[in-house]
């Protein structure tokens, strides 16, 4: 599936101009600068397909990119970033909301938290508006590279442990790094997994 070609073909500002139904469909969302852009990179082989910034806030759209005619690919605005504007968080916040009610053809959303620092509240908040909007997700830890070897293990248990709040969630928790390329294996047989179901 991951060896086909991604393009982008759509980008949202508003639930007005969403592309139509067409493919099944997957999500990155989480708090900016965890590493959604650069997981689509890494998951689809293309070091620029999903523009990746150190400054918080680059991702202002929901990006679509279509994966080979198979598969949609949306890459979302991070939340939580105190430095862009009240008025474009709630925008954001009223865009993300309604496609999550909406998108009748979204698989899974993959939730990113930076395996450094864990859930943080703004993550809670987003969860539990998954929830509500009965948004099928799951949590994937970034940047695993960051962390000592020796203890990813113990981040992916703690992880898991604090998803007993949030009982939607799929239960089992992906370590990656988009740079050394740990979990991006496993995160393409979950994503073909879902496909095949
Ligand atoms: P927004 O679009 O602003 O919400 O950010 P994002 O979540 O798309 O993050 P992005 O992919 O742009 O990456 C943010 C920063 O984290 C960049 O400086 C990346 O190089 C860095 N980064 C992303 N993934 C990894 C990783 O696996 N390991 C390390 N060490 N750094 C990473
Ligand atoms: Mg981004």
């Amino acid at each position: 599936l991951f060896a086909r070609e991604c393009l982008f073909f759509a980008g949202a500002t508003s639930v007005e101009i969403l592309p139509p139904i067409t493919r099944p469909e997957i999500a990155f969302a989480g708090r900016s600068n965890v590493g959604k852009s650069s997981l689509v990179n890494a998951m689809t082989g293309r070091k620029t397909l999903a523009r990746v910034s150190h400054t918080p806030g680059r991702t202002q759209q929901l990006n679509f990119f279509d994966l080979g005619g198979h598969l949609n690919i949306v890459d979302m605005p991070g939340y939580g970033y105190a430095a862009v504007s009240k008025t474009k968080i709630a925008e954001w916040g009223v865009l993300i909301e309604s496609y999550l009610r909406g998108r009748t053809s979204l698989q899974r959303v993959y939730l990113l938290v930076d395996a450094r620092h864990g859930f943080k509240e703004v993550d809670h908040a987003q969860m539990t508006a998954f929830d509500r909007a009965a948004a099928s997700y799951q949590v994937v830890l970034t940047k695993g590279d960051a962390v000592k070897a020796a203890d990813r293990a113990a981040r992916v248990a703690e992880t898991e442990a604090a998803l007993a709040k949030h009982p939607a969630a799929y239960p089992q928790v992906i370590l990656t790094s988009s740079e050394t390329g740990a979990g991006i294996p496993e995160m393409r047989e979950s994503v073909a997994r879902l496909l095949a179901e």
